[in-house]
């Protein structure tokens, strides 16, 4: 095994720029070669900012470079599948991006391409490595609360979704983009899979997609029955102004954990004008460490040929929960995976 991997990152929008980051001096043992995007102004400005020089238009050139060891995969959800199997033939070591496809049939293809390719596939759900959240696990797995009874978990995001989610037959929507991260969550939490859903949705802040996309939703809840019985609630939202929002809470048959904060500092003004205290603003901001430890994690795993604690099962576990969730929102009733 070489002493420095060479990574590509394949999307250089807001979430590859920051797995980028991470390799060029977060991460040791590692360099980052180039990046890959279509969108030739968005690869040179990606360049500049990392100071790196090299980058590709089309992710099958830089799948043909030997020097590359590991591909990073940002690009939209909907080319996962097909970068992912492509880079595994190629028998590049993967980090995918959630949501890992668009349905359980490219999940499996793109495992089962790992798996011949003998390659590394972890999926990004970057809570897991996020300090609070693994705390939590521990104090679970220490038996701190008893049994798991109950996981709720919430994401609120404060942008207006783009109009390429309003298509939630190209999207899979909120509970994919937004969600996946809390289904993760149930699944982390109870040591179990999710095996019924009943989602409830609706459009409450994007009037200019009502017309043409009267399926498209900004706001979801979704109850959950996992398969050891425990209970679990989704809640997501986009748009929200206000900031970005991620809080869990795990019920136990002794006790509760409580995870999340929503302020960005512990620091509280109080005037005659009333009290402040700054909201956190983005994911970008709240999971930056998470990403740092899991952009070191899948090196390590390269490195030691370890199994990547977030596997190819995780990604197609959550995408089922996904597609389940819109077919309830859908017809209304219940739906069982
Ligand atoms: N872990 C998280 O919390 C998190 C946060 C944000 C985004 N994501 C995921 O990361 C992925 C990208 O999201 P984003 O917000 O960075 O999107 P983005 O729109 O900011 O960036 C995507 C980039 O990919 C490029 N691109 C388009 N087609 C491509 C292709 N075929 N090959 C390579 N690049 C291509 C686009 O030009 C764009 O620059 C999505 O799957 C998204 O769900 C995850």
């Amino acid at each position: 095994m070489k002493d420095v991997l060479n990574v590509c990152v394949i999307g250089s929008g807001r979430a590859g720029m920051i797995h980028a980051g991470n390799f060029i001096g977060s991460v040791s043992g590692v360099r980052l070669y180039a990046m890959v995007d279509p969108v030739e102004d968005t690869a040179q400005a990606a360049c500049r900012e990392l100071g790196i020089d090299k980058y590709f238009l089309d992710y099958r050139d830089a799948l043909k470079d030997e020097a590359i060891d590991a591909v990073v995969v940002v690009a939209p959800t909907v080319f996962h599948k097909e970068i992912v199997v492509a880079a595994a033939e190629a028998g590049k070591h993967i980090l995918c991006e959630k949501p890992m496809a668009m349905n359980k049939n490219e999940c499996s293809e793109m495992i089962d391409a790992a798996k011949k390719g003998g390659v590394k596939l972890q999926l990004a759900f970057m809570r897991r490595f996020d300090e609070s959240f693994m705390h939590a696990k521990e104090r679970i797995d220490a038996g701190e609360i008893g049994d798991v009874v109950l996981v709720k978990s919430l994401t609120h995001g404060p942008s207006i979704p783009k109009p390429w989610m309003y298509d939630i037959s190209k999207s899979n929507g909120p509970l994919a983009e937004v969600s996946s991260h809390d289904i993760d969550a149930l699944h982390w939490y109870s040591g179990s899979y999710v095996e019924e859903v009943y989602a409830v949705a609706g459009n409450y802040r994007c009037p200019d997609a009502k017309d043409e996309y009267p399926d498209f939703y900004d706001n979801v809840i979704m109850n959950c029955r996992l398969k050891s019985g425990t209970q679990g609630f989704v809640e997501g939202a986009q748009g929200v102004l206000y900031g970005y929002d991620s809080r869990v809470e795990i019920l136990g048959t002794k006790g509760i954990i409580h995870v999340g904060k929503n302020q960005n500092f512990s620091v509280l003004t109080c005037t005659q004008n009333g009290i402040n205290t700054p909201f956190v603003k983005s994911w970008q901001n709240l999971f930056i460490d998470a990403y740092r430890r899991e952009d070191a994690h899948f090196i390590e795993c390269i490195k030691e040929d370890k199994i990547p604690m977030v596997t190819g099962l995780d990604g197609l576990e959550a995408v089922k929960v996904v597609n389940a969730g819109n077919l309830s929102i859908i017809k209304k009733h219940p739906v069982k995976l």
